[in-house]
């Protein structure tokens, strides 16, 4: 069962990303989850916001971002953020620990690790020239327990 559907689409800018950030978690704040998850939710869809500023559009900002909620079974929050940047050649190498593009090491090439740490699946789809998505799902804990 799938219910409450959000789209919202948003300029690849680097601001967006504490928006969308927010966005994110004021919408998860309606099904009770614990300060660890929501602190979960929000940093795993900055690392995926931030990927398709910085290597989907290579930081210049022209292009659109969307990110699309919606709530699986009343206890699962499914985010996709998609963007219609660069795309990535090699899905399994860019998901690996410490990979990354970017050669000038500023970047540590975490985010998707820290991706699938945080949220409980990870599907990502890209093509090169066509852009990317990443789907997070996130379990809450809806026992909270007393
Ligand atoms: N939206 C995207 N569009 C194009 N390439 C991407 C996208 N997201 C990730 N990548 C590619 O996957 C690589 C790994 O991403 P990951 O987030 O794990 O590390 P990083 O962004 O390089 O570094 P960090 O996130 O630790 O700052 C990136 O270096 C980039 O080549
Ligand atoms: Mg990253």
């Amino acid at each position: 069962m799938e219910s409450n559907f959000v789209t919202i689409e948003f300029e690849a800018l680097p601001q967006n990303q504490g928006f969308a950030r927010a966005i994110a978690a004021s919408y998860a704040a309606s099904l009770d989850p614990t300060m660890e998850e929501l602190t979960e939710i929000k940093t795993a869809v900055s690392e995926a916001v931030s990927n398709a500023v910085i290597h989907g559009y290579g930081r210049k900002g022209t292009g659109t971002i969307t990110m699309e909620l919606k709530t699986i079974d009343g206890d699962k929050i499914y985010m996709k953020i998609t963007d219609h940047g660069k795309g990535i050649e090699d899905i399994k190498r860019a998901m690996e620990p410490m990979f990354s593009t970017e050669e000038d090491r500023e970047m540590s090439g975490m985010g998707f690790t820290v991706m699938e740490s945080f949220v409980d699946k990870v599907f990502v789809e890209s093509a090169p020239g066509e852009g990317t998505a990443v789907t997070l799902i996130k379990y809450l804990d809806v026992y909270h327990g007393v």
